[in-house]
C-alpha cells in the first residue's frame, strides 16, 4: 500500500543525510525514525533535547492517560519504544553510543541521555531491525490461522530477552481461549466506566490530526462496532464495552500466537525496559512477516492482572499483551511534526 502523501513522517530517505553528514547531523535524523515508534492511543508522549551529539529523551505527561494509565506505565513503555528505534537507527548509521537511564534523580520525566561515542562498539546485531521502523505498523483486523513455526516464536522470545525482559508466548487454543475471556471480560469493565469511554474518544479522530487513532483506520471503527464518523460520539454517549468484549475476543482467540511482555520490577526502569523489548519484538516480527495488536485490557484492569499472570504462568509483572500474526496491510498512523517534538 502506497504511504499517503499527508503522513510524510514515514516517507524517509537517508540519502538526505549525505556522506558528509557529521555525527550530530545523523543524531538529528536518527530522530525521525525515534518518533515513528508505537505509543499508547498514538499520543506520542516524549520530547527529545538535542545537545550536539547528546539527547536527553523527556517523558511528556501532558499527553498521559489517566484513567486508562494511571501511573504512566504504558505512557513510559512508548518512550522506550521509541529509544529502542533511536538505537537501531544510529546503530544503522555506524555509530555507537553510551546511554545513561534516569540521568536525574531531580526530575523524573528525564527517562534517557544518549551520547554519541566516537570510535565506540557500534551494535551491529540492531542494524538489520533498521528497515522494519517504516514497515512496523498495528493492525487491528483479523490475522490469517496460519501458525507461527516454534523457530520463530524463539526468535521473537530472544528478541525481547535481549532486552532484559521475560517473554512468554502463548500459541495453544486452550490458554488462548482462556486469555481471551480475561480479554473480554476487562473490556467490559473497562467500557463500563465513562471517564475511560471519554478518554478513549479524546483520541480518536474523525478528521486527520498529527496524534491520536484516525477513526476511519482499519480496525479502529470495526473494533467499536460504529461506522464513522459517529464513532467518538458513540463512545462518549453509550456502553459499547460488551460490543468491543466480543470483537476482542474473536481477535484474541483466532490469533495464532498472543506474547506478553513481562517484568521483574513494576517501576518506570522496569517500564522503559518493556517498550524497548516491545519495539525489538516488533521489528524482530516485521522481519518474519508478521505484524501485531495490543490486548493490553487485563494488564490494565489491575485485577485481572495477577490472574493473568497465574494462567501464563509467568514470574514477572505483566506489561503488554500482544497478538502477533500474518495479518492485512493497512495505513501508517499519523505523528507530529518533528520540530514540535525534538529542541
Ligand atoms: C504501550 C502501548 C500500549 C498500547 N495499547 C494499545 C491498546 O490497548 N489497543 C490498541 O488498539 N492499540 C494499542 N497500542 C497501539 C497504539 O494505538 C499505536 O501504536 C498507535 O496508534 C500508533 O500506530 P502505529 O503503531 O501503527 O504506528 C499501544 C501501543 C503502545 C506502545
Amino acid at each position: 500500500m502506497d504511504t499517503p502523501a499527508h503522513d510524510v513522517a514515514w516517507r524517509l530517505d537517508e540519502r538526505t543525510l549525505g556522506a558528509q553528514a557529521s555525527a550530530a547531523d545523523k543524531l538529528r535524523f536518527a530522530l525521525r525514525y525515534a518518533v515513528l515508534a508505537p505509543s499508547s492511543h498514538n499520543t506520542q508522549p516524549w520530547r527529545f533535547i538535542v545537545d550536539g551529539e547528546t539527547v536527553t529523551l523527556n517523558a511528556d505527561r501532558l499527553r498521559a492517560l489517566p484513567v486508562a494509565d494511571p501511573y504512566d506505565r504504558e505512557l513510559i513503555m512508548s518512550c522506550g519504544a521509541a529509544l529502542f528505534n533511536l538505537r537501531v537507527a544510529l546503530s544503522h548509521f555506524g555509530l555507537a553510543y553510551a546511554i545513561t537511564l534516569f540521568p536525574s534523580s531531580a526530575d523524573p520525566d528525564m527517562l534517557a541521555q544518549l551520547r554519541i561515542v566516537s570510535g565506540g562498539h557500534v551494535d551491529t546485531s540492531l542494524s538489520p531491525l533498521f528497515e522494519a521502523i517504516v514497515e512496523r505498523v498495528t493492525t487491528r483486523l483479523p490475522f490469517s490461522d496460519v501458525p507461527i513455526a516454534d523457530d520463530v516464536r524463539e526468535r521473537l522470545a530472544r528478541a525481547g530477552q535481549a532486552e532484559g525482559v521475560e517473554i512468554a508466548c502463548v500459541h495453544a487454543d486452550n490458554e488462548r481461549a482462556r486469555l481471551a475471556e480475561w480479554i473480554a471480560e476487562a473490556d467490559r469493565r473497562q467500557f463500563d466506566d465513562p471517564r475511560f469511554r471519554r478518554e478513549l474518544a479524546g483520541w480518536i479522530h474523525s478528521s486527520r490530526r498529527d496524534d491520536g487513532m484516525p477513526a476511519y483506520a482499519e480496525g479502529v471503527s470495526a473494533l467499536l462496532d460504529f461506522a464513522t464518523p459517529l464513532v467518538t460520539l458513540a463512545i462518549r454517549t453509550f456502553d459499547i464495552g460488551h460490543g468491543v468484549a466480543a470483537a476482542h475476543q474473536a481477535l484474541a482467540s483466532g490469533s495464532p500466537l498472543l506474547v506478553c511482555i513481562a517484568t521483574n520490577a513494576d517501576d518506570a526502569p522496569a517500564w522503559l525496559a518493556a517498550g524497548q523489548a516491545l519495539e525489538r519484538l516488533l521489528l524482530t516480527g516485521v522481519g518474519e512477516g508478521l505484524t501485531a495488536s495490543y490486548l493490553n485490557q487485563p494488564i490494565e484492569v489491575e485485577a485481572l492482572r495477577e490472574r493473568l499472570r497465574a494462567t501464563i504462568k509467568i514470574d514477572g509483572e505483566p506489561q503488554l499483551l500482544l497478538r502477533m500474526g500474518h495479518g492485512p496491510r493497512v495505513a501508517h498512523a499519523p505523528r507530529r511534526p518533528i520540530e514540535d517534538v525534538v529542541s
